[in-house]
């Protein structure tokens, strides 16, 4: 990858994102990468002298399943574009908060398998063991708690999220050990995105919209319509916060 100037932002949609015609009206060509094609469709938007990319990680359609996101390719295209920050969203199930209640996770714990997980895996390559200790940014957590605690969202700026492999949900039992492994949230995309972010140093912060009490926490069932309605209703809200979202995260120091 040649050398380039890291002070792009990009947000990457999951599911009931997949793109803001109104902030990213230019499509980029299908970027090709030494791991493949990134997913969907990746636009941009200038913001001053810094643009804003966003890539549906799931693809325009939602056709792509967490476990077969080519998550090596698509951090790679965003790196070699200049991006230097990237704000993640991802629908979860919460462990503890009703559904609609927004999360900006501090830690992970990563229970998926097989993905391919790491720009450092040639035999001929130098092994490096990044240090992840703190997984997401917690200058941008700041920066994100800040604006949306002026809002209307209910927010909780702390979390850990237990990433699961999917694309099936979770037993209850699977969830009672997530809760007593100090999960908070469950997800299937966080990881390995995260790790492959901060193996090209770029900071990353993750923003969950909980759609559903995680599998056993509520007696009622889960239902797709009712994560539909969820997902609408609260990225609607959140649509109007995205000029003030987006300014905040270019200003901010890391
Ligand atoms: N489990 C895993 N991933 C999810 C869930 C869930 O309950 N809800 C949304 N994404």
């Amino acid at each position: 990858m040649s050398p380039v100037n890291s002070h792009h932002l990009a947000i990457i949609g999951g599911s009931g994102c997949y793109g803001f015609p109104e902030l990213c009206p230019h499509s980029v060509a299908a970027i090709n990468t030494p791991y493949g094609v990134a997913t969907g469709i990746i636009a941009s938007a200038e913001h001053g002298a810094r643009r804003v990319y966003f890539l549906p990680r799931h693809g325009q359609g939602h056709t792509v399943a967490p476990h077969k996101i080519n998550y090596r390719a698509n951090i790679w295209a965003l790196k070699s574009l200049g991006v230097g920050k990237i704000l993640a969203l991802n629908a979860v199930g919460s462990i503890h908060s009703p559904p609609g209640t927004w999360f900006l996770p501090n830690q992970i714990i990563d229970y998926t398998y097989g993905r391919e997980h790491t720009f450092y895996d040639d035999f001929n390559q130098k092994i490096n063991h990044i240090e992840f200790t703190e997984p997401l940014n917690i200058h941008l957590i700041n920066t994100l708690s800040q604006v949306l605690d002026a809002t209307s969202l209910n927010v909780i700026a702390a979390g850990v999220y237990g990433c699961t492999q999917g694309p099936r949900l979770e037993t209850a039992a699977e969830i009672q050990r997530l809760e007593r492994d100090g999960c908070t949230m469950v997800g299937m995309t966080l990881m390995p995105e995260a790790a492959l972010a901060a193996e090209l140093s770029m900071a990353y912060v993750s923003l969950c919209l909980s759609v559903n009490w995680a599998a056993g926490k509520s007696t009622a069932p889960i239902t797709f319509d009712a994560i539909a309605a969820c997902l609408a209703q609260e990225h609607s809200r959140l649509s109007q916060h995205w000029n003030a979202i987006i300014s905040a995260l270019h200003e901010a120091a890391l």
